[in-house]
This record gives structure tokens, sequence and C-alpha cells, in this order.
């Protein structure tokens, strides 16, 4: 069945890794983003799709209701893969307002877009609403306790993780009260290609790259389970094709490791691929600093229901993972270089100066 989707954020990191993946995978299915390009989307990203008579983007805010149900109508969206987000943890201790406006009022007014126009089609049974959340809406886990699973309660810790369950909540609301059929996935994190350089790997990667110091938070051990992008992609695909509405899918990479030891294999796949390093071996650059206030200690996901329930497994494994993303951004120097405007160089301050 050919789809019609609406990808917001779709210029952002996870965003645009799914549209390539849809584009490649469905080049008859229509694809509409729908980014307002904050410091954190890149056109750029998009730039081999542009001339692709199937793709299109708009620049605009999901807060927006009037622009978003026009383009519900006007392009005959079937299925929404909701992106858009304010996503970094130290920006939401900075500021939590943009966390509060794009993640809990931005998701309400796409859920309640999307619902208006889907009762005027008379509720076709194939639409779908894809919910992209995060495991950090579980809270932290101590060394000794499980894995996330679905049925965790909701226990998050910053203002990022506290917007993301609130739009969480609306989403899983809007499926009891209207039926609406919405489906939340709640992944762990990722990394690969076109991520934002504020994130711990690109960060880590494009540092050691210009010779800079590698900023660990306190004493390094805290533990994320990572996920490479395109195993993120494929498992939302599986989702919407295949998941059932009122559901939700912890999606995970088995791959629980302390950010010292990411930061160790990271710097040593560094020095084997990079010909020309500033300061080798990388790991030198290694600087303790103080941690961010209410650092989560452990995330880790158990995906046996995705797994059991929809057959799907992550494919790359941490050291594959790791060599592809180190190989993309050295490939793409002039990508993150533009990156390192003044707005990041102000933010970095802000938060390393300590
Ligand atoms: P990102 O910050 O790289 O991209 C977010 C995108 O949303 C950007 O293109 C930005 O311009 C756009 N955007 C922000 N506010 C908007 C608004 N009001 N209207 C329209 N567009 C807006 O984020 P990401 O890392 O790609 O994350 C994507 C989604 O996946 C988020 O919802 C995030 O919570 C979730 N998630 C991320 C991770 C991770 O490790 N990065 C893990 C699990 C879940
Ligand atoms: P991050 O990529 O910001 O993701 P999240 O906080 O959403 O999990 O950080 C991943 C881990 O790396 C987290 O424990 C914080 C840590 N970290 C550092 O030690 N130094 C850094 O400069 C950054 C950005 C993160």
């Amino acid at each position: 069945m050919s789809r019609r989707l609406l990808v917001t954020g779709g210029a952002g990191f996870i965003g645009s890794n799914f549209v390539h993946y849809w584009c490649d995978n469905y080049p008859d299915d229509k694809v509409v983003v729908l980014d307002a390009l904050t410091y954190a989307g890149n056109r750029a990203n998009l730039s081999s799709l542009e001339a692709k008579k199937n793709f299109c983007f708009i620049k605009g805010d999901i807060c927006n209701s009037s622009l978003v149900k026009q383009l519900l109508e006007s392009e005959k969206i079937d299925t929404i893969a909701h992106f858009a987000a304010e996503s970094h943890v130290d920006r939401s201790i900075l500021g939590p307002g943009a966390f509060v406006q794009t993640n809990v009022v931005g998701t309400y007014t796409l859920l309640e877009a999307f619902r208006q126009y889907w009762l005027t089609q008379n509720q076709p049974g194939h639409y779908r609403f894809l919910h992209v959340s995060t495991d950090e809406v579980y809270g932290s886990l101590s060394p000794q306790d499980s894995p996330f699973t679905e049925t965790t309660a909701y226990a998050p810790n910053s203002p990022y993780s506290a917007s993301k369950a609130g739009s969480d909540h609306l989403v899983r609301a809007y499926f009891h009260t209207y039926e609406l059929p919405t489906i939340i996935t709640n992944c762990s994190n990722n990394y690969g290609p076109y991520q934002f350089p504020e994130k711990l790997i690109p960060l880590m990667c494009i540092n050691a790259l210009l010779g800079k110091p590698l900023p660990i938070y306190g004493d390094g051990k805290n533990v994320r389970d990572w996920l490479y992008v395109k195993d993120h992609c494929n498992a939302l695909d599986i989702v919407i094709n295949t998941g059932a509405v009122g559901e939700t899918y912890n999606i995970g990479g088995n791959n629980e490791v302390e950010n010292i030891n990411l930061v160790h294999t990271l710097c040593q796949i560094i020095d084997k691929l990079a010909p020309d390093l500033p300061i080798k071996p990388s790991e030198k650059l290694i600087t303790f600093i103080k941690d961010r206030p209410g650092h989560d200690r452990r995330y880790a996901i158990d995906a046996t229901k995705i797994k059991n329930n929809l057959g799907w497994t992550p494919l790359v494994t941490v050291e594959e993972g790791l060599h592809l993303t180190v190989q993309w951004y050295l490939n793409h120097n002039q990508w993150w270089q533009l990156l390192l405007s003044q707005e990041y160089q102000d933010y970095y301050r802000q938060i390393y100066k300590k």
C-alpha cells in the first residue's frame, strides 16, 4: 500500500535519516517534510532529495495549526511520522520554555489537527500517527535494575524528558478518548550520520579532529544504550506498517556502554581512520568536567515486545556503527564545519565554561 507521509522534524538528525530511508525503500510514496529549521534543523541534510517529484519540504512550525491543517488536506496525508522536538538535555536545562512549547504544545497541535482531518475523512483505518519518543521518559536506572519495558512507570528527570513524557501522555489520551490511530515508540540513544555536534558522539568526534578537549561529565560511568540510527529507521518502518494502534514499542540497541568506555573506543577508531590528527592518541584529550545537573545514571531498554510481536532486532553492532559514523564525519567535514556557528560557540561556552 502506498502512503502519503508528513514527516515533522525531517531536517533534523533522526528525521532526515528516516526520510532518506523511506525515499530509498518506498520510492512511490509521497514524503512531505515539515520543519521549522531551528538551530538543529538543516535543509542540506535533504539536498539530494530536493529534485524528486514525490518529495517536498515545507519550512514551518508544528505549533502553527492552520498550516498543519492546510498541509494535511492539500497533501492528502495518511501517515504522520512525528520527530519534531527540542531534543537536547543540556539545552533544556538552560531554557526549558522552548521544550514545553514544541514538545507539548506542538504535539497537541498536530494531534488535534490530525484528529479533525481524520474525522472529515470518515476515520480511515489505515491512517497512522507515529509519535517518536525516548527512553528518557522512564527516568534513571541503578546498575542492578532491569531494563525499561513498555509498562515501566514514567519518571522523567530533565525538562527535556518531562516535556517528551507530556507529549506521550497526550498521544496516549488521543487514542483512548478519540480512538485516533496513534502508536508511540520509545527509543534509546541514537548515533550516526547528520547528528548535530552538541550530542556526545559527534561532539567527541569533531573535537578530536580539531584537537580540542573531550569533556566527560562526572565520573564518566553513566550508561547509555546505543542504537545506530538506520536500525531505528527500520524499526519505525516496521511499526508504521505492522504495529498495533494504541500500542507503545520500546526500541533499543542491546548495547549498554559506560560513557568513558564509549569515548575510549571512539578515540581508537578516530586514531585509526583520521590521517592527520592535531593530537594523537586522541585519548590524551579526555577531560573530566563538572557533572550535568540531574544527570540520569543509566538507561537500558528491554526490546522484547518489538522483537516478539513485530520481528525487529538491531543489526549494526556498536563497533561497526562507530566506524561508519567516524568515517561519515571524516567525509563530511564541510557539513559539520558550517554548524560550528557563533550560536554554537555561545552555547558551547555556556555549557562547558565550568
Ligand atoms: P534533532 O534536534 O536533531 O531534530 C529536531 C528537528 O525538529 C530539527 O530539524 C528542528 O528544526 C525540528 N523542529 C524543532 N522544533 C520544531 C517546531 N516547533 N516545528 C517544526 N520543526 C521543529 O532531534 P533528533 O535527535 O533527530 O530527535 C528526533 C526525535 O526523536 C525527537 O522527538 C527526540 O525526542 C526523539 N529521540 C531522539 C533520540 C536521540 O538519541 N537523538 C533518541 C530517542 C528519541
Ligand atoms: P547526550 O548525547 O547528550 O544524550 P542524553 O543525555 O540524551 O543521553 O549524552 C549522552 C551521555 O554522554 C550522557 O550521559 C551525558 C554524556 N555527555 C558527556 O559526558 N559529555 C558531553 O559533552 C555530552 C554532550 C554528553
